[in-house]
């Protein structure tokens, strides 16, 4: 039996320090590179466990674990508001979760939203209270775990650092979560470690890789089986064009073995597609898949969990979102699966209900979710513009029940024909790019509604 890496998301605001957080870690900068200074896409970086017990040193000892695992698989989030739908990918493919906070910012928006989106998935996770070197007074010691730097500052300063810490311990209450500072908590099983950190000066690293191996200690030992020949599944982050490649996919495989050569199974906005990988490539351990577009390495196979790109033809229609899955003996089997993971989002249509369209399957499975949740029927659940044929199903829904004349449309375009139609029917639109929002502006309209 094989033991995969543990998929770790790391999530959060923006700016609080997600990709400098894993900068430290590989020793890269690539947060100083952003555009903009802010993450766009999903990132990927294997850390090998060496490093991770380079870094934690003696505090590693304990984890009987860490002989098994091969390394830790870290998933970089954007934290700007309107990339919900990728931070909603990168939790879901997560088996742990670092949530990190700007310690003298506290919980914002989007850390309400990674919240959510853990909860939602179950995912066990950490809290990294970032910036403590921002604290005033604060003393650095480059890389000193927590508890060596802690006792050497100003008891002033130690003060400030607990009482930020105590306002998070009560964001989380608030939300339904219990928290103690790492080295307090007296019950791993039902307290949340929350670890200062400084993701600039390394100060809290140590702890809070510790207590990562803790965290897949304690939830992860049997998610993390493989048979040594078990096809892979992933799931596609981007579709794009490479020079001298042409099209790729760039994917995340986080169960089973992929091969050069393999037949994969893949979904385009209608179909189920099936083609034959060309050539498979690797970024090499601490690279960021975002940045190694000359440093992917040829390889014949990849084992899970780990970042991939795949040069194939016919994959120019791919969703990003889309399950990947390869193909062994059975096609029949893994398209009825794949249909399966198509109907599911798409199909949940009830005879009276709302229309909800959005640009991937994840941010499409995400809005559904969240409807769901709120016990709000779905008439049409699909990927796409809005078009006139929407508007028409909504009048439909809309002579059933006032409540239901509504499209909620997330990062899609509406077709200016549509257009017109909600404009004469008087059906309601939610356009946005951002999902909490438009869930937001939904209810209250609703609540005014049935006043
Ligand atoms: P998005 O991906 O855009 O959501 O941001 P992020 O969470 O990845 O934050 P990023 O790593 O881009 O850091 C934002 C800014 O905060 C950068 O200027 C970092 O240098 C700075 N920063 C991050 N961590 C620390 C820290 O521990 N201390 C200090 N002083 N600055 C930090
Ligand atoms: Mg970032
Ligand atoms: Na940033």
């Amino acid at each position: 039996m094989k033991i995969r890496s543990p998929i770790v998301s790391v999530l959060g605001h923006v700016d609080h320090g997600k990709t400098t957080l894993l900068d430290h870690i590989r020793g890269t900068a690539i947060a100083a590179r952003e555009a903009g200074g802010i993450t766009q896409h999903i990132g990927a970086t294997e850390i090998p466990m060496q490093i991770i017990e380079k870094i934690c040193g003696k505090f590693l000892k304990r984890f009987s674990i860490k002989e098994r695992l091969p390394g830790l698989f870290f998933i970089d989030t954007p934290g700007h508001e309107a990339f919900t739908t990728l931070r909603k990918r990168g939790g879901a493919l997560a088996d742990l979760a670092i949530l990190i906070v700007d310690i003298n910012e506290g919980f914002k928006p989007q850390t309400y939203e990674a919240l959510n989106i853990l909860k939602m998935y179950k995912t066990p996770f950490i809290v990294a209270a970032n910036k403590i070197d921002k604290i005033s007074g604060w003393q650095v010691h480059e890389d000193m775990p927590f508890m060596d730097t802690f006792p050497l500052q100003a008891s002033n300063v130690q003060e400030r650092l607990e009482t930020k810490v105590y306002e998070l311990v009560g964001s989380l209450h608030e939300e339904g979560f219990a928290s103690e500072r790492f080295d307090r908590i007296t019950d791993f099983t039902r307290q949340i470690s929350i670890i200062p950190i400084s993701a600039k000066t390394g100060e809290g690293i140590p702890e809070l890789l510790t207590m990562l191996m803790g965290l897949a200690q304690q939830y992860l030992k049997k998610q993390l089986e493989i048979e040594p020949d078990a096809p892979a599944k992933g799931t596609v982050l981007e579709v794009k064009e490479e020079k001298g490649l042409g099209t790729t996919l760039d994917a995340i495989i986080y169960d089973g073995i992929i091969k050069d050569n393999d037949q994969i199974a893949l979904i385009t906005p209608d179909d189920i597609i099936t083609t034959r990988i060309r050539s498979l490539l690797k970024p090499r351990p601490l690279e960021e898949m975002r940045e190694t577009r000359k440093r992917f390495q040829k390889v014949n196979e990849v084992v899970a969990a780990a970042g991939i790109k795949i040069v194939a033809p016919n994959i120019d229609d791919v969703i990003p979102g889309s399950p990947l899955r390869v193909i062994k003996d059975d096609i029949k089997s893994i398209k009825d699966e794949l249909q399966k993971e198509i109907e599911d989002v798409k199909i949940v249509t009830k005879d009276e209900g709302i229309i909800v369209k959005a640009d991937t399957l994840g941010s499409l499975e995400a809005m559904v979710k969240l409807l769901e949740d709120l016990k709000v029927p779905i008439k049409i659940a699909d990927i796409g513009d809005v078009s006139r044929k929407d508007v028409v199903n909504a009048q439909i829904a809309k002579q059933e029940n006032e409540l239901y004349g509504v499209i909620i449309a997330f990062n899609v375009k509406v077709l200016p024909s549509a257009m017109e139609e909600i404009k004469a029917s008087k059906i309601k639109l939610f356009q946005g790019n951002v999902i909490y929002r438009l869930m937001e502006e939904y209810q209250e309209w609703m609540e005014k509604i049935k006043e």
